[in-house]
C-alpha cells in the first residue's frame, strides 16, 4: 500500500515538475505570455470551448496590452503568436522557408490516405503542391464550369419550391447540399443528388467527417500536443468507416473510368492522368501513387464542400440583413447577365466585381479558419525583435482577431463591402486579411471556391429576394468546430421577384 502511494506521489511530482519546467519557456525568452496552469496550459475547458475561440481571446488580451507578439501554452507546448501584421507577413510570406509546415497531427502510417496536401509537410508537401498546382489554373476552372453549373439546376428548383410554398429554409443546409453536389461531381465525378436524396451516403459521411464532440476535441488536443504517443496508441485522423467509404468510391471511380475509357472535365480526370496505378510514382516524379490519388480526392471533397457552404450561408445572412446591398448586387448580376445574353458564363461571373466585394467582406467577418497554424522548421530570429523562434515551435496566426481589429478595419462589426472596392482595397494590409491564408501555402482551391460561390449567388439572386426569418437568432451565436457554424442555423424567407 505504502509502495503504491509512494509510486503515485512520485508520478504526480514528476508530472508537476515537468509542467513547471515547461511553463518557464517563454519567461526564459522574455516574450510576453499568459500565465498557464496544469493540465491544459492556457486553454480553458478545451472539451467545450474550441481552440480557435480561445486563441481569439488571447489575441484581444495581447492587443490590449500593446504587444507586438506573444506566447501561450497548448498543454505544455509553447505556441508563438505574431500580433503585428509585419510579423505575420514574415512568417507567412517573407521568411516562409522557416515556416513551411502546418504541424498538424498526421498518422499516415495507420491511414496512408491521410497523406494529402493539407496535412503534408516538408519535401512531401513541396512535391505535392508542385504536382497539384496545374490542377487549379484558371484554364482548368473554365473547363469545369459546365460540370459545376449543372449542379445549380436542383438548387434553383429547390429555392423555387420553397418560395412557391411560402416556406422558410436553413441556409447552411441548402448551401451544403449544393456544394456537396458540386464537389461530388467535380472531385468524384458522381451525381450526389443531395436535394432529392438528403440522406445520400455522400451527405451522411460528409457530415460524419465534421461531427464534433467533447471526446473528439480532447483526443485532437492530445494528438496535437503529444503526437508521438498518439501514434503509438493508434489515434487515427479519420473515422475508419468514413475513410473506407471515400477510399472505395475513389478507387471504384478510377477503375470504372479506366476500364470504360471515360473522360470528364473534372478534378478526378486530372488526378487520374497524374496517377501511376502500379504505385511506381516516386515523390520526385510528376505522378501520384494510388494512395496519393485517393488522399487528394478525399481532400478536395473535405476542403471543397463545408468551407464554401459555410461562407455562402454567411453571405446570404449578410445580404438578408442588408437589403440595400442585396439590391445593389442583384442590379449588378442582372446588368452583367444582360450583356451576356442572359447566360451565366465563366466570363460573366468574372465580371461581377461587386459580388466579389460582398464575398470578401463576408469572409472578413466570418473566416472559416479563424486561426492558421505553422511550425518553425529552421531556427528564426524575428526581425526587429530579440526573439529567436526555435525549430519545432508551433505558430498560430490569429486571423479572426486581425480581421475584426478596429485598427485595421474601422467599425469592424459592420458589414461593408465598400472596404473591398477598387478605391479602398489597396489600403488593406495583406497581413491583416487572411481568409484563404497567405504565402506559398495559401488555399490552392481559392479560384474554385470563388467560382462555385459566385455561380450560386448569381443563380439565386437574379430571381429571388432573401429576407431574415425570425427563427434566426440575431446576433448570431457561433460554434467553432472544424469550421465555424451558427447555433440554431440561419433561417431565411425567399420571394420571387421580377
Ligand atoms: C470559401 C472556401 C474556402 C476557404 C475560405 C478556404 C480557406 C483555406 C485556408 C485558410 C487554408 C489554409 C491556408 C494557409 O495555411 O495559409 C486552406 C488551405 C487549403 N485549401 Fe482551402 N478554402 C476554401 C475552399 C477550398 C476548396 C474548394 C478546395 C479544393 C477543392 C480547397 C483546398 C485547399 C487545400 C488543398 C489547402 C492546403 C494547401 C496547402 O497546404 O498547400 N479549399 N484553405
Amino acid at each position: 500500500m505504502y509502495i503504491l502511494l509512494a509510486l503515485v506521489s512520485t508520478i504526480f511530482a514528476a508530472i508537476y515538475f515537468y509542467y513547471k519546467q515547461a511553463f518557464t519557456y517563454w519567461k526564459n525568452r522574455s516574450l510576453p505570455y499568459l500565465t498557464p496552469s496544469i493540465p491544459f496550459g492556457n486553454l480553458n475547458k478545451p472539451w467545450s470551448i474550441p481552440l480557435v475561440d480561445q486563441l481569439t481571446n488571447h489575441y484581444k488580451i495581447f492587443k490590449e496590452r500593446g504587444e507586438k507578439h506573444a506566447g501561450f501554452f497548448l498543454m505544455t507546448d509553447p505556441v508563438y503568436v505574431p500580433i503585428h501584421p509585419e510579423l505575420v507577413k514574415n512568417v507567412m510570406i517573407k521568411d516562409f522557408h522557416h515556416f513551411t509546415d502546418r504541424g498538424l497531427y498526421v498518422n499516415d502510417e495507420a491511414q496512408p490516405i491521410i497523406g494529402n496536401l493539407f496535412f503534408s509537410d516538408g519535401q512531401k508537401w513541396k512535391n505535392l503542391r508542385q504536382k497539384l498546382t496545374p490542377t487549379f489554373t484558371s484554364g482548368k476552372m473554365k473547363m469545369m464550369f459546365n460540370t459545376m453549373i449543372n449542379c445549380t439546376v436542383p438548387l434553383h428548383e429547390t429555392i423555387e419550391q420553397i418560395s412557391d410554398n411560402n416556406q422558410t429554409f436553413d441556409a447552411r443546409d441548402v448551401m451544403a447540399k449544393y456544394t456537396t453536389d458540386v464537389i461530388g461531381s467535380c472531385a468524384f465525378g458522381i451525381e450526389c443528388n443531395s436535394f432529392k436524396d438528403p440522406n445520400s451516403d455522400f451527405r451522411k459521411y460528409g457530415k460524419l467527417m465534421f461531427e464534433e464532440n467533447s471526446i473528439k476535441a480532447l483526443k485532437n488536443l492530445f494528438a496535437l500536443s503529444f503526437g508521438n504517443i498518439a501514434k503509438k496508441i493508434g489515434i487515427k485522423n479519420m473515422e475508419p468507416e468514413v475513410a473506407e467509404f471515400f477510399t472505395k468510391v475513389a478507387i471504384d471511380t478510377y477503375n470504372y473510368r479506366i476500364e470504360n475509357n471515360i473522360k470528364r472535365n473534372d478534378f478526378m480526370q486530372l488526378l487520374i492522368e497524374m496517377t501511376d496505378k502500379d504505385n511506381n510514382a516516386d515523390q520526385k516524379s510528376n505522378g501520384l501513387t494510388m494512395n496519393d490519388f485517393v488522399a487528394q480526392v478525399i481532400l478536395f471533397f473535405v476542403a471543397g464542400f463545408d468551407t464554401s457552404s459555410v461562407t455562402l450561408s454567411f453571405t446570404l445572412f449578410n445580404l438578408a440583413s442588408h437589403l440595400n446591398i442585396q439590391a445593389k448586387l442583384r442590379e449588378e448580376i442582372r446588368r452583367v447577365l444582360k450583356k451576356h445574353n442572359g447566360e451565366i458564363t465563366y466570363d460573366a461571373i468574372q465580371e461581377m466585381k461587386y459580388m466579389e466585394q460582398v464575398i470578401n467582406e463576408t469572409m472578413r467577418l466570418y473566416p472559416i479558419a479563424p486561426a492558421i497554424g505553422r511550425v518553425c522548421t529552421q531556427d528564426y530570429k524575428m526581425p526587429s525583435t530579440n526573439l529567436v523562434i526555435e525549430k519545432g515551435t508551433k505558430v498560430f496566426i490569429p486571423n479572426w482577431g486581425l480581421q475584426r481589429d478596429p485598427d485595421y478595419f474601422p467599425d469592424p462589426e459592420k458589414f461593408d463591402p465598400e472596404r473591398f472596392s477598387d478605391e479602398n482595397k489597396g489600403t488593406i494590409d495583406p497581413g491583416t486579411y487572411l481568409p484563404f491564408g497567405e504565402g506559398p501555402r495559401i488555399c490552392i482551391g481559392l479560384r474554385f471556391a470563388m467560382m462555385q460561390m459566385k455561380m450560386c449567388l448569381a443563380v439565386l439572386l437574379k430571381d429571388y429576394e432573401f429576407r431574415m426569418n425570425s427563427k434566426t437568432k440575431v446576433p448570431l451565436e457561433l460554434d467553432f468546430g472544424f469550421v465555424i457554424a451558427v447555433k440554431g442555423g440561419i433561417w431565411l424567407n425567399v420571394k420571387k421577384i421580377s
